[in-house]
């Protein structure tokens, strides 16, 4: 039976969930909102480094046993095997994975979007193709076989609608729309493949909208603050837009709203 206040009423209960780059932002607010879904049963949640997430060992603590951390950096195979290898010992089957590990800049390397031909930098260019597109692909290879065989089964990644190619009226950057474009093929990809062997999955891309994370805050100033979603709204209708999608859905790249978004 589903709790009266879940938010994943489509699901059946009790619902096994895997949230991949849980250690800040929209990942951990996944994961936040999650622990206290009465239809959660268990919660997967993984980070580079789960002993600094300090917020993630908080609500790890206090769940009970529902929550358990597991490292991963998705730039390192060896990482994601090892999670997908203990969560296989353990018998777990997973109905909802959500990949939100993702970069656009980063102080400590000067990473920063380009705006410019003269700004590209082909190491930070690679370094964003493989955390965001490569990353929900390893985690797709080594996590598909944990899938459960419920009625309603999600892999969901998190894009960025200047992934879209037919919506780029701006320019500029590249690494980052481009790394957001090879995600969205890739899920495509992967909707083509899941269903070969599970009938019933739902793979889809998701952009979020503009959250107030670290990842946009050098970016919000020419935000409208009612476009500038705080964490806890944008996954309140992260979660909505999941449990909305049908198999049907399959292989779309949609918003936070459930608008679909062109490719
Ligand atoms: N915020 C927005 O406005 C917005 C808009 C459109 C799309 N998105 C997408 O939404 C997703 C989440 O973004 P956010 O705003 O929550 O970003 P964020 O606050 O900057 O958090 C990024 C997360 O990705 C993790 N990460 C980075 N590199 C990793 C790696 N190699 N292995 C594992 N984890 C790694 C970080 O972990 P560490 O703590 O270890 O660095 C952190 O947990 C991203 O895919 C982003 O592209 C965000």
């Amino acid at each position: 039976m589903v709790a009266a206040s879940t938010t994943l009423g489509s699901f059946e209960s009790p619902i096994s969930a895997f949230i991949q780059g849980a250690s800040r932002g929209i990942g951990l607010e996944f994961v936040r909102q999650l622990v206290s879904d009465p239809a959660i049963g268990s919660i997967v949640a993984s980070c580079r480094s789960p002993d600094g997430a300090d917020d993630l060992r908080v609500l790890a603590h206090d769940s009970g046993k529902r929550l358990t951390l597991v490292p991963m950096d998705v730039t390192i195979e060896s990482t994601v095997e090892r999670a997908a290898a203990r969560l296989t010992e353990s018998g777990q089957a997973l109905d909802l994975i959500v990949n939100c590990a993702g970069v656009l800049h980063d102080n400590d390397s000067g990473m920063r979007p380009e705006r410019r031909l003269a700004d590209i930098d082909p190491e930070q260019m690679i370094r964003s193709y493989r955390v965001n597109a490569v990353g929900p692909t390893l985690v797709a290879k080594h996590f598909h076989g944990l899938l459960s065989s419920r009625k309603k089964t999600v892999f969901a990644s998190l894009s960025a609608r200047v992934g879209s190619i037919g919506d780029n009226r701006l320019g500029g950057w590249y690494a980052y729309r481009a790394a957001k474009a090879a995600q969205n093929m890739i899920t495509r990809n992967l909707s083509i493949e899941l269903r070969r062997r599970r009938p019933d999955v739902i793979c889809v891309a998701l952009h979020p909208g503009t959250v107030d994370t670290d990842l946009s805050r050098p970016f919000q100033r020419n935000v409208p603050s009612r476009q500038l979603f705080p964490l806890d709204r944008a996954v309140r209708q992260l979660l909505s837009a999941i449990d909305s999608l049908t198999p049907q859905d399959n292989g779309g790249f949609r918003a936070f709203d459930g608008e679909s978004i062109e490719w």
